[in-house]
């Protein structure tokens, strides 16, 4: 057993405006970005790799990718990303050419090695609309993906949640052909969790019998409204990210999220003195 786990940041639904602007008049996404990342710089030990799952910027515009580029440079730590319904694949793919796309057109799906964890991302959008669902040609890599080997564990990434969380107005543009993602997850058992976005708040559940959650956001929430009674809101709830530690075991390892907010905490403090009695 290794001496730390393995660690997956993932930080979600950045929203990124071009400089001055905030989203809906109201959230300055820029400042809470850098919040984040001097958090994520912060955290020790080191994650050995930051997934970002969508929404990178909010129009979206070349001009906010840009502004997104400025802000990600004081990122110590290396990443990743998938697009969100409010990206533009090719935009995404002139700002960011290098995180390793597997197609050269289209989903800009990925994976990336890290010690002996497969991490894919997967690109749930739609282009023209706000809903997610996995397009043929993504659904084939990644039975191809997951088919190429059968010992290593694979941890899931996707913008769209393909299950219902009973906030309706997000639920009518979750992944849409979910059923697809659990088939190939359930052929293929290295897959141990499926981590979404979308909905800007922490969120557990099981999928295809493995964990699923659900990112929070750095800014702003979708406003926890389980009955529909009020119009799509948000909420400035405390920002916050996921930190997913993997535990290697004989099987195919443990995950455990860790939701980590942002923010400045008093504290640390010791709970006991140098003899070992709680203070
Ligand atoms: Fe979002």
């Amino acid at each position: 057993m290794s001496a730390r786990p393995l660690l997956i940041a993932q930080i979600s639904d950045l929203h990124i405006k071009q400089p001055g602007e905030r989203a809906y008049l109201q959230v300055d996404t820029a400042e809470a970005l850098t919040r984040c990342i001097t958090e994520l710089n912060r955290l020790k030990p080191r994650p050995d790799l930051v997934v970002i799952s969508g929404d990178l910027v909010d129009t979206p515009l070349a001009a906010e990718y840009d502004h997104l580029k400025t802000l990600l440079a004081p990122l110590e730590i290396e990443f990743a990303a998938i697009p969100g319904n409010h990206d533009n694949r090719e935009l995404m793919r002139a700002a960011l050419p290098y995180l390793g796309y597997a197609q050269s057109r289209g989903a800009l799906n990925s994976v990336h090695k890290v010690g002996g964890v497969d991490i894919v991302l997967l690109d749930s959008t739609v282009p023209g609309a706000h809903h997610g669902e996995l397009d043929a040609a993504t659904l084939r890599w990644l039975d191809a993906t997951l088919g190429a080997s059968i010992t290593r564990p694979a941890l899931l990434f996707v913008h769209h949640p393909p299950f219902r969380t009973g906030i309706t107005h997000m639920d009518e543009i979750n992944m849409h052909n979910a059923g697809h993602l659990a088939a190939l997850m359930r052929k293929h058992p290295r897959a141990r969790m499926v981590a979404a976005g979308h909905v800007h708040r922490p969120t557990l559940t099981t999928f295809a019998g493995v964990a699923a959650t659900i990112c929070p956001a750095p800014s702003h929430a979708v406003a926890l409204d389980l009955d529909g009674h009020m119009p799509a809101s948000f909420m400035i709830e405390p920002p916050a990210f996921h930190v997913h530690a993997y535990f290697e075991d004989e099987n195919f390892g443990r995950i455990v999220t860790h939701n980590v907010p942002i923010g400045e905490f008093d504290g640390p403090y010791p709970f006991s003195d140098s003899e070992g009695n709680f203070l």
